[in-house]
């Protein structure tokens, strides 16, 4: 039964709920906004618009506890764990270290928290100027790296039968990287097929990295705005009597951080047979985060096999940088080339210490699996022209693809005359298909032979001093035994046989390069 005081305490209670409903929702205000305002802690993105339509991402996934920050970093396809930490939202620096640990490479970041927005600086180079942006709050999963897909069990993928002798042809990195795009690469096909490469052999015109857009809703790959029609750029290129390359990664994205095709390798390469591609640089860069070395056959294996089952022939680059002895297992994924080194550079000493460093991979290379030392920096402007046909000569030697990574369409009469030299390109070609290995060496003059087909020889006398050098050796210290024909291949003209010894002098980072015939 109700007494008549009932009547007279609802109003308490109601009041007495309500100010309790207020201080809880008063405190939750309160507490989400310090959370949004003065706290560090979330999931932070920086969008950066790049001219070609798509964005540079960088994320910071932070969770701030007292003084200490911690959590993550991902800039574009590298992923970084915070493991240093200053100062807190009025201003900040946190250091990441690359989150594979397979590299010390680290950033560094100094910020602060102004309003909903985290105000953040970083140097893109230890002596570059501070690179200055705004990141806003992200939902917690975005940036995250992707979920693991399992590696397949390993097979051996069917050789394609392409690449009888090392590719040769053009790629776009050396000299354009990012700058890339359809105009460029149809005038330097236009360059190709009339200044004498084409009929000197140069065949593939090989975009690289940056050609990528995001997907569509059904995950097909699209390019972005420089390539606004993949299909009519390779009708063009074939109408030149040429042939197209492109370039991916086994990762969620490329080096330059554009779209990779990890889960996509099927579809990528069923797409790139619609268009016309006839080869495809495949560059492990962003898989590192998901994959261990030890992973690389199985995961290179699995575009083998994609690029096997759209039945076209195209020529599969894989780009690991010579990791686990990738020569050894490389044609079983079915690949035809296979750098063996980290990136050249357009400089002797880079130059000389990956070309001169690749004397134990000769067993490796045969017709159809190539080492590929990495692709030429002749004409592009930091070594002379002496330097240049050593770089020539010597890529030549090592039976290694001959793509050249210069603008074809404005070198030097002395640059064409390198790339297209003829005799020293018919030793690279040679369809035996031997690399040539280091037969002499003597403090900074080495001598390289490499056998060719009909038991001729190619013979490189290579000065790697800053001075000319004279060299005289016993030809048979070299495997020369019977008095030969010898041709010079860069003065194009007979050498008379010198009797059993021979002396030559070689100009400053220079080269002598015979035939040695019957
Ligand atoms: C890596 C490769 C280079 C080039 C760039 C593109 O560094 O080794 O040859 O493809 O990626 O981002």
């Amino acid at each position: 039964m109700k007494s008549k005081n009932d009547h007279r305490r609802f109003p308490f209670i109601i009041g007495f709920a309500l100010a309790i409903f207020l201080v809880v929702s008063l405190t939750a205000h309160f507490a989400t906004a310090q959370q949004s305002n003065t706290s560090l802690t979330g999931n932070w993105a920086v969008r950066e618009p790049r001219a070609d339509g798509t964005v540079r991402l960088t994320y910071f996934n932070l969770k701030q506890e007292g003084s200490r920050i911690t959590g993550s970093i991902r800039v574009t396809q590298f992923y970084y764990l915070i493991t240093d930490s200053t100062g807190g939202p009025e201003g900040f620096t946190i250091t990441g270290t690359m989150k594979d640990g397979k590299s010390d490479r680290s950033v560094k970041y100094e910020g602060k928290l102004v309003g909903d927005e985290l105000h953040i600086a970083t140097r893109r180079r230890p002596d570059a100027p501070l690179t200055e942006m705004v990141a806003h709050r992200a939902h917690l999963g975005e940036g995250a790296l992707p979920a693991r897909i399992p590696p397949p069990a390993l097979h051996k993928v069917p050789d394609n039968g392409l690449a009888r002798t090392p590719p040769m042809g053009w790629n776009s990195w050396n000299k354009f990287a990012g700058r890339v795009d359809d105009a460029t690469v149809r005038s330097i096909a236009d360059a190709m097929a009339s200044n004498g490469m084409k009929e000197a052999g140069y065949l593939y015109i090989n975009i690289d990295d940056t050609w990528e857009g995001g997907r569509d809703a059904q995950g097909n790959i699209l390019t972005n705005k420089k390539f606004p029609d993949m299909k009519a750029l390779a009708d063009y290129v074939h109408s030149k009597g040429l042939k197209l390359g492109i370039y991916s990664s086994p990762g969620p994205n490329t080096c330059a951080g554009y779209e990779g095709s990890y889960g996509h390798e099927a579809q990528d390469a069923h797409t790139y047979a619609q268009w016309g591609i006839d080869y495809l640089k495949y560059d492990w860069c962003g898989a590192r985060t998901l994959y261990t070395d030890e992973e690389m056959p199985a995961i290179y294996q699995k575009m083998g096999d994609a690029l096997s089952a759209t039945h076209r022939p195209i020529v599969y680059s894989l780009c690991q940088y010579g990791r686990l002895d990738v020569w050894k297992w490389g044609a079983d994924v079915g690949g035809n080339l296979w750098r063996t080194t980290g990136d050249i550079r357009d400089s002797w000493d880079s130059m000389t210490k990956i070309g001169f460093g690749q004397n134990d991979l000769a067993q490796y290379a045969k017709p159809g699996h190539w080492n590929d030392p990495d692709m030429l920096e002749i004409g592009n402007g930091g070594m002379t022209d002496a330097e240049y046909r050593t770089h020539m000569s010597l890529w030549s030697i090592l039976a290694a693809p001959l793509l050249a990574g210069n603008d074809l369409r404005s070198m030097s009469p002395a640059t064409l005359a390198i790339l297209t030299n003829r005799e020293v390109i018919a030793v690279n070609q040679d369809r035996e298909g031997k690399q040539g290995t280091r037969a002499w060496k003597s403090g900074d003059q080495e001598i390289w032979v490499r056998p060719l087909s009909g038991g001729a020889k190619a013979v490189a006398f290579f000065n790697r001093a800053g001075g000319d050098a004279k060299v005289s050796i016993h030809w048979a210290d070299i495997g020369i035994t019977d008095k030969s024909h010898l041709r010079d291949l860069w003065l194009h003209q007979d050498v008379e046989w010198p009797g059993p010894e021979y002396s030559v002098t070689i100009p400053a980072h220079g080269v002598v390069m015979l035939r040695v015939s019957r």
